[in-house]
């Protein structure tokens, strides 16, 4: 199967947790700005996230009010607005929740990159006029469920995308790493333990999502941060450099 290079790139605490009271530290901000130059440095076509972090940190939990009538009805077919764009952002939400405005992200580091909508056939019709109307292009990855290999051959032959960077959260991850998707993982390490029990970690899994067997990491490389942060990188493979 053809399909991208996968990097799985997060910042967590000594705990490895993805989110906690340890982001609010103003010491943090200087490894939240580092997890971004990093992002950058990879200079990958594409970053894909889970529907929740989209909505914590790109659509602010913004709704849209669907309740348009006579929607005729649209075939469940991949929908490409754009493959010339420089970066695109892949938001998964399997049930077309996420109320975007534009078709391309408006954060400041991330400007412009344009959307792509990973979705589960149970999508309803309104949102996918929705989508066509914004020029937000989408892919299907399963009638009820997704099936990331699915996702990741046409994201590589509808887009051209041949490295992604996978940037949470704990269920997305979870959901790739099952499927042996994660080629490499990039861990931006904050010198602070976040100390809660109850919290994400970097790899999640639900109801939905069998456990695998652990997963083995191979040390890439190791790049110590200022103030006591550390970049670590881990292939799945031993000799992949
Ligand atoms: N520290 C870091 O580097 C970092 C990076 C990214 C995010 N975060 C934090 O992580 C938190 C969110 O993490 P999260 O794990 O709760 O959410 P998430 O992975 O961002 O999103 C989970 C949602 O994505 C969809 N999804 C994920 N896997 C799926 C699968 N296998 N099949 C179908 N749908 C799937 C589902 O959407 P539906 O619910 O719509 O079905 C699911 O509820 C946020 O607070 C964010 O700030 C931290």
């Amino acid at each position: 199967m053809e399909r991208p290079y996968m990097i799985c790139h997060m910042l967590t605490s000594l705990d490895g947790k993805i989110i906690g009271d340890y982001l609010r530290e103003e010491r943090t901000a200087a490894f939240i700005q580092e997890y971004e130059n990093i992002h950058r440095r990879y200079g990958c076509k594409a970053w894909m996230c889970g529907r929740m972090t989209m909505e914590e940190h790109f659509t602010f939990g913004n709704q849209l009010d669907l309740r348009v009538e006579n929607i005729p009805a649209i075939p469940r077919t991949d929908y490409v607005a754009k493959t010339d764009a420089k970066t695109y952002a892949v938001a998964v939400d399997p049930s077309g929740k996420l109320g975007w405005t534009t078709n391309h992200i408006t954060d400041k580091d991330r400007f412009g990159d344009h959307i792509i909508e990973v979705l589960t056939e149970q999508v309803p019709d309104a949102y996918l006029a929705y989508l066509q109307h914004l020029g937000i292009s989408y892919v299907f990855g399963g009638k009820d469920s997704l099936k990331f290999s699915v996702v990741a051959e046409k994201l590589k032959r509808l887009f051209f995308i041949d490295n992604l960077i996978l940037e949470g959260g704990g269920f997305i991850n979870g959901s790739l790493l099952n499927e042996g998707l994660i080629d490499e993982l990039s861990l931006v390490l904050v010198p602070i333990a976040d100390g809660a029990s109850r919290s994400l970690t970097l790899f999640e899994t639900s109801f939905h999502l069998k456990k695998q067997p652990p997963t083995h990491f191979f040390l890439k490389s190791i790049e110590k941060l200022n103030d006591g942060g550390l970049w670590i990188r881990y292939g799945t493979t031993p000799d992949r450099q």
